[in-house]
């Protein structure tokens, strides 16, 4: 069999760039494409489009040897591997929105040659490999190819768990397309392969996993509420119940679940589940209350400010952190959005800062935004603004702070008597 050495990457975004830079450090030739014009032009000017200490690494050392285009049939053609990485998204009725996967998939129909081995790492609903993309990919000319799905896992910021460390689960339509895949990833990733019966298998047990992260967050984020009425601190009670060493696994609350997968993935399931016959109560309920946390932070800040009989109107308030999560510049489904929509609407003064998105801040770095606010709701969890010299929360005569991930120091920020509140604690 002739070594596979060629791969082409659709799709550049925060999995597809780092498979790319991946599959070049292990010798492969890598084409890249993306229908984004502009980070082609970045990566063939030797930026990194995106910012993140690792990809930022990985892409430097790689320099030179990625072959990106916005001809998606140009990088297809030569390939031996093409692996599909386009977004996955929901419409706004929350239906999966397969657009971007059912064209590129068309351009690999079109442009693959023989023997072609396509993989599918966008996270899709269990089904979507066998029913969407075979019958596009048998419309091909060609007659032999092998295609499978390795759901990508990876987390971006997470420098423990980076790419290559993270286990893969593959499925293939055949035992030969399973057993091409697996000879692939063995030879980029450096961490356990599991190869599943069935492509069907592969694709519900991404979706399993992030669905899970969203019903335990959803359930931590009512024990807050909750325990915020009874005036219970939740960080202590996860701490005392983490010490449980069987059985428990700590989740946290927040101001919101945002990203491209966790908030997304569940109507993946819910939507699929509902065509072939079964309701999905639970999923449904765990989005209903993430998607309430924005607002409820908002009311815990509004609230305070009616006992002290101040309106929310015309108060001036700092927004720290625009992006869905801690030190990475990604804001898609960010609950720093939905807080900033209703403090526009309650017709708030804002200032936003977040160090990863200075483009869409509307002041200059934190100094200012303390200047210029009375208020705080801290949404992301930055490392600037967990490690921030709290004294200067004194000194620019902050009143009331609303901590969105319970990252602050309470005891210290109380004992510097400014007003601080966090999610259930
Ligand atoms: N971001 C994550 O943390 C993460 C983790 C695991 C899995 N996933 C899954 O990976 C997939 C991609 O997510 P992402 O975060 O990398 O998205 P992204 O938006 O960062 O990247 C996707 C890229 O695909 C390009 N694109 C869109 N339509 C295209 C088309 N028709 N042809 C070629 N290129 C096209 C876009 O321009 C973009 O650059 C999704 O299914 C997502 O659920 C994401």
């Amino acid at each position: 069999m002739k070594m596979q050495n060629s791969v082409a990457i659709i799709g550049l975004g925060y999995i597809g760039l780092p498979v790319a830079c991946l599959c070049a450090i292990y010798g492969y030739k890598v084409y890249g494409a993306d229908i984004d014009k502009n980070k082609i032009d970045l990566i063939k000017k030797g930026t990194c489009p995106i910012k993140d200490d690792y990809l930022e690494d990985q892409f430097k050392k790689v320099k030179g040897k990625l072959n990106v285009t916005d001809n998606l049939k140009e990088a297809i053609k030569d390939a031996d591997i093409v692996i599909i990485c386009v977004p996955t998204p929901v419409d706004k009725n929350y239906t999966p929105d397969l657009t971007a996967l059912r064209s590129a998939t068309a351009s690999v129909s079109e442009a693959m040659k023989e023997n072609t081995l396509i993989i599918i790492e966008s996270t899709i609903f269990p089904g979507t490999t066998e029913e969407i993309v075979l019958p596009i990919l048998e419309e091909s000319n060609v007659k032999n190819f092998y295609l499978a799905h390795c759901p990508e896992r990876i987390d971006p910021g997470n420098k423990n768990f980076t790419l290559e460390r993270i286990p893969r689960v593959i499925g293939g339509i055949n035992k030969d397309s399973s057993i091409k895949a697996y000879k692939f990833y063995e030879k980029i990733i450096n961490a356990a392969i599991i190869e599943l019966s069935s492509v069907k298998a592969a694709e519900a047990t991404k979706i399993m996993e992030n669905t899970f992260r969203d019903i335990n967050i959803a359930f931590i984020n009512e024990m807050a509420k909750s325990f915020d009425k009874a005036g219970i601190d939740i960080m202590e009670v996860i701490k005392g119940a983490n010490t449980k060493p069987f059985a428990f696994k700590a989740h946290y609350p927040g101001v919101g679940v945002g990203g491209h997968c966790i908030p997304i993935d569940p109507y993946y399931l819910i939507s699929k589940a509902k065509q072939i016959g079964f309701d999905h109560d639970f999923l449904i309920l765990a989005r209903k209350i993430n998607e309430s946390m924005p607002v409820y932070t908002v009311e815990l800040l509004e609230n305070k400010l009616k006992k002290l009989d101040e309106s929310i109107e015309g108060a001036k308030i700092g927004v720290l952190g625009l992006t869905y999560k801690a030190d990475v510049d990604d804001v898609r489904e960010s609950p720093a959005l939905k807080v900033i929509d209703i403090l526009k609407e309650k017709k708030a003064e804002l200032f936003i800062f977040d160090p990863y998105v200075k483009e869409k801040s509307n002041v200059k770095d934190l100094n200012e935004l303390l200047e210029k606010s009375d208020y705080i709701i801290l949404v992301t969890d930055h490392k600037e603004f967990k490690n921030m010299d709290l004294d200067k929360l004194k000194e620019n005569k902050i009143k009331i702070i609303i901590d969105g991930r319970n990252c602050l120091d309470k005891e210290k920020i109380k004992g510097l008597k400014i007003d601080y509140h966090g999610i259930g604690r």
